[in-house]
């Protein structure tokens, strides 16, 4: 038995059938108790082949193990919210320090001060934050407070970029988007990423009629040189704030944000899954002539802001204060940034030698690799991203993305990328013999659609 920093290691890599068969016990129950059989769409069965791990155990640094024992190098980890590793030390010891001394009280802890001010120390621009427990709330507030301080009801969103909520507001404009009133949804209106000419199309379209532009600075596509300044020098000229969701690229692009990364600070952004390792935190941050419209010292109407039973649970601010000072001593962000270069080289490499150049193909910046899969006509194909996940799976590897943490250790990349290698094999010999022979039941759904 081989041991990496994050323990022991005899099962990866053995690319043999594993058993899944206490997994396989559990997964009527769940479907019968929860609808779609988990609390998250992303992490649903049908998001994986067949021959996945139904549920995971538990884990350690950037290995999981599963119902029936089974160990994988997972990458991904918690949504990408696992920046740093499961189970990391540190981080668990702040949240236990807290929860130790009482959870929630009758009146605020002095650990929200510190918390803000340790995010606002790394986040440049902003001037005043306020914590809520998920992504999708403090992105929602972001809207609220937007629509509030305009005056004005439209929302403009990135429509190329593929998440900003849960709320109607977003959801409304997806495929999914039952139980939506048809007048929140046309509420929302969608403009085209790195083309400044499409959301001035609507400012032109509904004239002092836009509250504010949600978009994420960066997502699977970089933005053109100028283009994030042209945005917010198009939302002050039209009086729309501009929002960033940070929620992926924060702290991972930069501890500062996509925001720092690319020099352009936008006038609300928000912030959630890296900033607390995994524990429940996210963050509306912004400038204080906006964020103050939630507070107690102004004389205009007041925005009911992200006020929550357990918007400040100490531990999680706990964690989320841990996880700052390992990002600022550490050089986390570089470290996945070399990471995932490094498992980029590996798989290009592994890429070229396949020859399936334009046929599986790594997309996004090294901190956030994911892939695209394509069948023999070059055309998207979920039956090849299902081949793949599940050659993966064989070898030990759980991989919706190959987003890093700082936990993969060279050797976790190292066998990533000897796993992939093999799969990839294997996917050209399905570019040229055919894919079905090759995989096991039926094939993985992308979460946003219509119908089952
Ligand atoms: C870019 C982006 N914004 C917002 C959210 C919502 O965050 P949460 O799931 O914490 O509500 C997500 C979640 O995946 C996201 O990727």
């Amino acid at each position: 038995m081989t041991s990496s920093k994050n323990g022991p290691t005899s099962a990866v890599l053995a690319a043999e059938p594993r058993d899944f068969s206490k997994s396989r016990a559990l997964t009527p129950k769940a479907h019968r108790l929860i609808p779609g059989g988990a609390h998250t769409y992303a992490k649903g069965d049908d998001q994986y082949p067949e021959a996945a791990p139904g549920f995971i155990a538990r884990g350690k640094g950037c290995h999981v193990w599963d119902l029936d024992g089974n160990e994988f190098i997972e990458y991904g980890m918690g949504l990408r919210a696992v920046t740093l590793g499961h189970a990391f030390e540190p981080v668990l010891e702040a949240a236990y320090k807290q929860m130790q001394l009482g959870i929630n009280f009758s009146r605020p802890s002095k650990i929200e001060v510190d918390l803000a001010e340790a995010m606002l120390e790394v986040i440049d621009g902003a001037e005043m934050v306020k914590f809520a427990k998920n992504g999708s709330d403090a992105t929602t507030a972001a809207v609220k407070l937007a629509r509030a301080y305009t005056g004005r009801d439209l929302v403009a969103i990135c429509g190329d970029q593929p998440f900003f909520s849960i709320d109607d507001w977003f959801i409304g404009t997806t495929e999914m988007n039952a139980g939506i009133p048809d007048a929140i949804r046309e509420m929302t209106l969608k403009f085209r990423f790195n083309d400044i000419e499409s959301l001035q199309a609507l400012f032109d379209q509904f004239p002092a009629k836009i509250a504010c532009v949600v978009l994420e600075a960066e997502a699977a596509a970089a933005p053109f040189k100028g283009y994030l300044s042209q945005i917010k020098e198009l939302c002050e000229r039209r009086g729309a704030v501009l929002i960033f969701d940070e929620m992926i690229t924060g702290f991972r692009w930069h501890l500062g944000g996509a925001q720092q990364f690319h020099g352009v600070v936008p006038h609300l952004s928000t912030f959630g899954k890296a900033m607390g390792n995994g524990f429940a935190i996210s963050a509306l941050m912004g400038k204080r002539e906006i964020m103050r419209l939630g507070g107690l010292d102004h004389d205009q109407a007041r925005v009911f802001l992200l006020s929550t039973t357990h918007g400040a649970e100490t531990h999680s601010l706990g964690a989320s204060l841990e996880t700052i000072r390992i990002y600022r001593h550490e050089n986390v962000v570089e470290f996945l940034w070399k990471q995932g270069e490094r498992l980029r080289t590996r798989i290009n490499r592994s890429i070229a030698q396949n020859r399936i150049e334009g046929f599986f193909e790594l997309i996004g910046r090294p901190c956030n690799l994911v892939y695209a899969t394509r069948d023999q006509d070059r055309n998207p194909s979920q039956v090849f991203r299902t081949l793949f996940m599940q050659e993966l799976i064989r070898r030990g590897v759980i991989a919706p993305s190959f987003v890093v943490s700082f936990s993969h250790s060279d050797d976790d990349i190292d066998r990533t990328a000897e796993a992939v290698d093999q799969a990839l094999e294997l996917y050209r010999r399905a570019l040229e013999g055919g894919v079905e022979k090759y995989v096991l039941g039926r094939p993985v759904k992308p979460v946003n659609r219509r119908h089952n």
